[in-house]
């Protein structure tokens, strides 16, 4: 089989064979592929698509790049979460610690950033000494004595992903139904896991920005994790503004922190409590997902689910000193303020700006080659609905650059509109499908 065969007859509109799909994952995961002529076959698939087969023959040739890990010796429940990325999105690092508090295994492979989105391992990356990498061993070790353990993909498990990903996120080719029912599924039923909650983002700041291209993504991932036998409910949530208040990597951990020490409340604690819920009642643990819910409040309020965060971190190589006392960690150089260019409700911020922003200040990257700053990104003060004075500050900008804090803070400014009425708060759980 040749490569630019495959590209030309995708670029032509035309349906890939099993054979085929192996084939360049195959390939590309030894080696075989240069990332220019693999580019180029990922932008043809973003543009002419793949039908519902075609992802299925992608999501078994990823899965199957690496080992499906074989959990049945660690007792237990063993239940995920993914969401479909957006800006300050970090439920993960709150659902994780929460739940395994709650007797739900959770073996948890994340994602970097992928385009304008925030990614798990680099909120991780940020923890001094925190290691994302582990070994097989390693990760069963950790999920056995913990009940969590937040790893990415590696050679052994979804190492298709994890290269597929680092092009992706670089080459424009993202926004794509079937590449991100491949990546998503391939790792997670990677991890060994009896059952998965989705959180499919749409809005501004998402990759599906209409709610019916999020229903029909959820509607390929549900099918896609139905037919390897998983147990699946998905949510379809907000992402027309950051979820909480802090965008880049470490002010999501120490925000993360505030949730897990029942220091915060508003959209971010809700859909954490919500989501956790879900995987509580999928593990068993609740007669339903309300009370999936109260049980995850509990372990917030009872200091277990702050506590499960702390070993988690101290398991996996991360200074829990940071995590028992976040103000001791580094300060960027520059902080500026953003302030309302003119009174009244903030109607809309153009969430997608917001995460390019984070990405110019330094918290994700631009090409391969650029290292985040974990102390980069962006604190909001005011979302949509709140009412402002002129010159009141909505948000703080945090860089080592002064000239990234100036391009980042102009962009900020351009994305948010104001009006003189109330402006009614974006609903953040738009549907739940069980
Ligand atoms: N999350 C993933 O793991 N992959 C995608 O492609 C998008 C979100």
């Amino acid at each position: 089989m040749n490569i630019v065969e495959l590209i030309i007859k995708k670029r032509n509109g035309l349906p890939l064979t099993k054979e085929e799909i192996f084939f360049f994952t195959n390939s590309f995961t030894n080696g075989k592929i240069s990332d220019y002529q693999f580019s180029a076959l990922l932008m043809a698939i973003c543009i002419k698509g793949m039908n519902k087969k075609e992802t299925s023959y992608l999501t078994e040739a990823m899965l199957y790049s690496g080992i499906v890990v074989n959990l049945d010796r660690i007792k237990g429940p063993k239940i995920d979460k993914h969401s479909t990325g957006g800006v300050g999105d970090k439920t993960s690092l709150i659902i994780a610690p929460i739940v395994a508090s709650a007797g739900v295994n959770v073996p948890m492979i994340s994602g970097r950033g992928l385009g304008h989105t925030g990614g798990t391992l680099d909120k991780l990356d940020s923890i001094p000494g925190f290691r994302t990498n582990l070994n097989l061993k390693e990760y069963k070790e950790i999920l056995r004595k913990c009940g969590t353990v937040l790893i990415g993909q590696t050679k052994e498990i979804a190492p298709a992903d994890k290269l597929f990903y680092q092009l992706r996120d670089v080459t424009g080719t993202v926004e794509s139904f079937p590449l991100i029912t491949g990546s998503i599924m391939s790792k997670k039923l990677a991890e060994g896991i009896d059952g998965l909650v989705l959180d499919v983002k749409t809005g501004s700041g998402a990759f599906m920005r209409k709610t019916s291209d999020a229903l029909s993504l959820a509607n390929l991932l549900i099918s896609t994790a139905k037919s390897f036998d998983k147990q699946v409910i998905a949510f379809i949530t907000d992402m027309n503004q950051p979820l909480g208040n802090n965008v880049g990597n470490w002010l999501e951990v120490e925000e993360s922190i505030n949730v897990l020490k029942g220091k915060a409340d508003g959209d971010l604690l809700k859909l954490s409590l919500s989501l956790a819920g879900a995987m509580i009642y999928m593990g068993g643990k609740s007669k339903s997902i309300s009370s999936g819910i109260k049980i995850a409040q509990e372990k917030i309020s009872n200091g277990d689910a702050f506590n499960k965060f702390v070993e988690v971190v101290s398991l996996q190589g991360g200074n829990p000193k940071f995590i028992l006392n976040p103000e001791k960690y580094r300060k960027p150089r520059f902080v500026k303020r953003v302030r309302a260019s003119r009174g009244g409700f903030i109607k809309a911020i153009d969430n997608y700006t917001i995460g390019m922003a984070s990405l110019e200040l330094g918290a994700g990257r631009k090409s391969l080659k650029d290292k985040i700053d974990p102390k980069a990104g962006i604190i909001f003060k005011r979302k949509i609905g709140d009412k402002v004075k002129k010159s009141e500050t909505i948000a703080e900008l945090h860089s080592d650059s002064k000239t990234k804090i100036d391009i980042a803070s102009e962009m900020i400014l351009n994305s948010i509109s104001y009006s003189n009425k109330k402006v009614a708060v974006p609903r953040l759980i738009k549907k739940v499908i069980t």
